[in-house]
Order: C-alpha cells, then structure tokens, then sequence
C-alpha cells in the first residue's frame, strides 16, 4: 500500500469508535470491479442507451418494450456477476458499527447479496417488479423474460420497480436517506459522480449537519472539493484495506 494511501485510511480509521454513526452513500462506482457498467463516462450505460428513450416514465407508459429491453439486459448482465470485495467489505463494516446504513442509488441488489441488510434504495431494485394496474411490487428474478413486457397475472404490463428519471423517489425512502444522512457522524461517499438529485445533496448535508465527510472514488469529483479525506481509488480495493485496518485498530 502507498504511503498516501496508507496515511488516508489511518486518518479515517480516526473517526471511527463503536458508536460512531456511519452512513454510506454508494453509486454505480461501487460496482464497477463487479464488472457492471456505470452510467456516465467511458463506456457507462448512457453511451449505448439513450435514458430518454428507455428510463422515463413516459417511455414506460409510451414503449414499455424499449424500458423492458434495456432493463432485461440490465438484469441478464447483473446475473451474470456477482458483489466484489468492496461490497463485502461495507457488509463487514455493518458488522463492526451496529449504527451503520447504507443509501444506494444502485439496483443492483449486490450490497444485500454481499450481506449488508441496513440498504435504503433510492432508485428502487432491478430484480423488483411492479404491476402498472394493481401497484403492489414484488422480487421476480426471471432472466430473460420469455416475452417483453412482462405481464401481471391481472393481465397489465409490469413495469421494472426502479426510479426513472424525472419520477418521483419513493417518500418514505427519501425520508430515511435524510435521517441517516443529518444524524451521520461519518459519511462516506463511494463511487458516484454526485449529478443526479436528490442523493447528489447528502453528501453536502452531511457535512452541514457535523460529519467527517470521506469520499472514495477514481477520479476527482466535485464531492472532493468539500471532503474531509477523498481518496483516489477503487472501492474494492480500498474498503476491504480500510476494514483491515479497523478490525486491527479495535483489535477484532
Ligand atoms: N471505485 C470507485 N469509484 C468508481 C469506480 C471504482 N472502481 N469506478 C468508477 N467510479 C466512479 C466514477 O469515477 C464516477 O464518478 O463512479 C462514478 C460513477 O458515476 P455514474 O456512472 O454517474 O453513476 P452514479 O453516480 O451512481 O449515477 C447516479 O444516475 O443514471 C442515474 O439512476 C442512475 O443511480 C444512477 C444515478
């Protein structure tokens, strides 16, 4: 480990005691080693598909079947791969904070494969589906779909329980994020280029409300110009070094 490096994680092992109030933000970064394309940048998601065409509401009542082809590919991919360390890492951190939550703005469910079982979703969950008549959601992991849309049992389409853009988050998850977010005596930020609203305010919030913001990432972001300690580099590399250190720090 470099010794920059080295001397970041010791800073940020600093913040942390049994009852510190830990509160993680992730973005599509925090997959990124699991082989999942991010949206942004080279080769994310939105080079190959246009998000007006296939995330928005409107495409959803307009071409159920464009937002389907997207979204069943997107599942077929997230099928295919699995969490990386940096996953199983903040699962483990889970274990050592009982005070510990994590927001994501993924739906790729890895964080609750990898163990973690405090997760707010703030975009919802790829593998949940919604009936567009009846409105309840539940998990469906059939991959592929024999047929795009799919449908309810009641006979409408399922619509992908996700968040599209220029829809509404879901309150009560909202609600939760802020909670965590002004209570947090640590925030860390991980892998996300902090553009889409609302998850692009906590970070800022956090640190208005009196945490240590960390934020982790492989390229400068704008979070960097207001963090407290931001490490460049990737998520699966770094976390399970900083839970190394912290599992010897309390000497677990
Ligand atoms: N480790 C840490 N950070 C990484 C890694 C990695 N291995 N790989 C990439 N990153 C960083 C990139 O530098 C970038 O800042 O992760 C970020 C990914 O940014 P985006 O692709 O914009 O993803 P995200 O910030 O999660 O997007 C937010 O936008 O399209 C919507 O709903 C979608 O939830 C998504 C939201």
């Amino acid at each position: 480990m470099n010794k920059e490096l080295r001397a970041q994680l010791e800073s940020t092992t600093q913040h942390f005691k049994p009852s510190t109030k830990i509160t993680i933000l992730t973005g599509a970064g925090m997959s990124a080693e699991s082989g999942i394309p991010t949206f942004r940048g080279k080769g994310g998601l939105w080079e190959k598909y246009d998000p007006e065409e296939c995330a928005t509401a409107e495409a959803m009542r307009e071409r159920p079947w464009r937002v389907w082809e997207m979204h069943d590919e997107l599942r077929q991919v997230l099928a295919r791969h699995k969490p990386n360390p940096g996953h199983f890492a903040i699962a483990q951190l889970e274990e050592l904070f009982e005070n510990l939550v994590v927001i994501t703005q993924n739906v790729d469910n890895y964080h609750q494969d990898a163990g973690s079982t405090r997760v707010l979703e703030m975009h919802g969950n790829a593998w949940r589906v919604r009936c567009t008549a009846e409105d309840r959601s539940w998990m469906d992991k059939t991959v592929p779909y024999p047929k795009l849309p799919p449908k309810c049992q009641c006979g409408a389409d399922l619509r992908p329980d996700v968040v599209f853009f220029n829809e509404q988050l879901d309150r009560d998850v909202l609600n939760s994020a802020f909670g965590e977010t002004v209570k947090a005596d640590v925030f860390l930020v991980i892998g996300t280029s902090y553009v889409v609203v609302p998850a692009a305010y906590l970070p800022l919030m956090a640190k208005e409300n009196g945490a240590v913001l960390i934020n982790i990432n492989t390229e400068p972001t704008d979070i960097a110009a207001f963090a407290d300690i931001s490490i460049l580099g990737r998520a699966g590399e770094i976390l399970p070094k900083l839970v190394k250190m912290l599992k010897g720090k309390f000497g677990i």
